[in-house]
């Protein structure tokens, strides 16, 4: 293991309203890779990606990014070192454009204009799909347009890992198969990104992702290296 790791999460910890929800949680994201986190509805998925953006507190474990522990710093601090989430619930401000929309973070971010404009073309190179409808009003686009929306503007400030809750949920097939060809084409633009998807259904990131976890009932365990993906689990 000499690749950079972009995150490490080990021995982590999470109880919400008393109740153990993640126990032990192991993982790592190597700088450049691609991994799935793949669990059934109520697993711990969401759980496992807010704490890592220490949306919710740890009892227990730490959390790395390149080699630094976060765990002592708030949600903004950890976005500003390049870590960016992508909710399952996209949050659109529907009245304000694509763009306003992606620049949404870097206003929050307080960051300078030249940055925000380097930034904001870094996002249209990686998402060229986005620059045809940087005009638009975010409310006047399809549930899978929103979804690139969403994506590039967690690229605005997360440009070293990537945190996807359940990208393909709500999506037709085509539209799910577009989605992951735009990841692909990420992957294929920015060699150094790392990626981690949480998903209920493994199928469609079975050709982008390289390393498997399963999630279960809080408990992470590593699929074997060359071992096939887990087979599909069913929500509810
Ligand atoms: N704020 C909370 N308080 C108490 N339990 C919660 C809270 N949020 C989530 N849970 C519970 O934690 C478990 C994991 O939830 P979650 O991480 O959302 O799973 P997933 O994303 O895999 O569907 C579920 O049993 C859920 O009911
Ligand atoms: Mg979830």
């Amino acid at each position: 293991m000499t690749a950079d790791l972009a995150l490490a999460v080990a021995g982590l910890s999470v109880e919400l309203g008393g109740t153990r929800i993640l126990r032990d949680v192991t993982l790592d994201v190597a700088s450049g890779s691609t991994v799935a986190l793949i669990g059934r509805n109520g697993a711990g998925k969401t759980t496992t990606l807010r704490a890592i953006m220490g949306l919710v507190a740890r009892q227990d474990g730490t959390i790395r990014f390149h080699g630094a522990a976060v765990d002592g710093l708030a949600t903004h601090q950890r976005a500003r070192l390049g870590i960016g989430y992508v909710p399952e619930d996209r949050r659109m401000i529907s009245a304000l454009s694509v763009e306003s929309n992606v620049l949404l973070p870097a206003d929050a971010c307080k960051l300078a204009a030249g940055e925000r404009g380097a930034r904001l073309e870094r996002v249209y190179a990686l998402l060229p799909e986005l620059t045809k409808m940087r005009e638009r009003s975010a409310g006047s686009l399809s549930g899978g347009q929103q979804k690139m929306v969403a994506l590039g503007r967690a690229l605005m400030i997360g440009s070293r890992l990537l945190l996807l809750d359940e990208p393909f949920q709500g999506l037709s097939p085509a539209l799910s198969r577009n989605y992951a060809e735009t990841l692909a084409g990420l992957r294929e633009r920015d060699s150094e990104l790392a990626i981690l998807v949480a998903e209920a259904n493994p199928a469609l990131l079975r050709p982008l992702a390289g390393i498997w976890y399963a999630i279960e009932r809080g408990a992470v365990t590593r699929q074997d290296a060359g071992a096939p993906a887990p087979a599909p689990v069913h929500s509810g």
